[in-house]
């Protein structure tokens, strides 16, 4: 698999504290990865890095073999890297159809929103997403309504909505029941089977057993394992990284 994503000798310090240490990170294209580590360990700062959010303190993101890193945001996110963040933000008053409605927009010119031809398509691609992430029956219910994990799957497909190349989520599974949580593994087991390339952190073994790809298990911001979901569960290093005899 040719790399999508790479990160090179990429550093990124808060005054005297090294969050992304030197890093050599590579995603094959097509890839379902999982990132995980303790608390600190620089997850979400990668993620913070890849999609601009923080620019960094040496060394480059490269996307689709060219660099990013000097990319605003808006930018990295038109080339096609999708992010969730791990609270929902969602828009409570607006309906889920136009939640999703509000992220396809951001993507049109203005005066393309006019045009009948156009319309009818940005309709196919919201029922499209909605489909994708279970929420047909509720798009005329009201943000604000949906339970917490109907929410993480709504911002889900606002992200979806833009057509990413490259999907991050950050610990998508936080705060939900075991029931969403399984639904939440087929939704990511299904994108993933689709070519879309995706990112995610997460917390809990038992989801990245239940997502069962390979794992990169980040701790001090570098890579301290890398490997299939049973190699990662054996290793030594990471047993004691988790107790925090590292
Ligand atoms: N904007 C920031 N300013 C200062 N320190 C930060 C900032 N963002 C992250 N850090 C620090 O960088 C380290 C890595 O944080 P983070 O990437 O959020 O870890 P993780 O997501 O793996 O829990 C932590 O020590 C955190 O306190
Ligand atoms: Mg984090």
């Amino acid at each position: 698999m040719s790399p999508i994503l790479e990160t090179k000798s990429l550093t990124k310090r808060f005054g005297g504290l090294t969050a992304t240490n030197n890093l050599d990170f590579s995603v094959g294209a097509g890839e379902l990865r999982c990132l995980v580590g303790p608390n600190g360990a620089g997850k979400t700062t990668l993620f913070n890095l890849i999609t601009g959010k923080e620019k960094p303190t040496a060394g480059e993101v490269h996307f689709m073999g060219e660099s990013i890193s000097h990319l605003p945001v808006h930018e990295i996110t038109r080339r096609g890297i999708g992010r969730k963040f791990q609270v929902p933000n969602v828009y409570e008053s607006l309906t889920v159809y136009q939640n999703v409605a509000v992220a396809v927009q951001h993507l049109l010119p203005t005066a393309a929103l006019f045009g009948t031809r156009v319309a009818a398509e940005v309709g196919n691609r919201i029922g499209a997403v909605l489909h994708d992430v279970s929420l047909s029956d509720k798009r005329a219910m009201a943000a604000a309504y949906l339970s917490h994990g109907e929410k993480q799957w709504l911002e889900i497909g606002m992200v979806l909505a833009s057509a990413p190349r490259l999907l991050l989520l950050d610990e998508p599974t936080a705060g939900m029941t075991s029931e969403e949580t399984k639904k939440t593994v087929r939704l990511i087991r299904d994108l993933s089977a689709r070519q879309l390339t995706i990112l995610v952190i997460g917390h809990d073994m038992q989801f990245i057993r239940a997502i069962a790809h390979k794992v990169t298990v980040l701790h001090k911001g570098q890579i301290a394992a890398e490997g299939d979901v049973g190699e990662i569960e054996t290793n030594r290093l990471v047993r004691d990284i988790y107790l925090g005899k590292r």
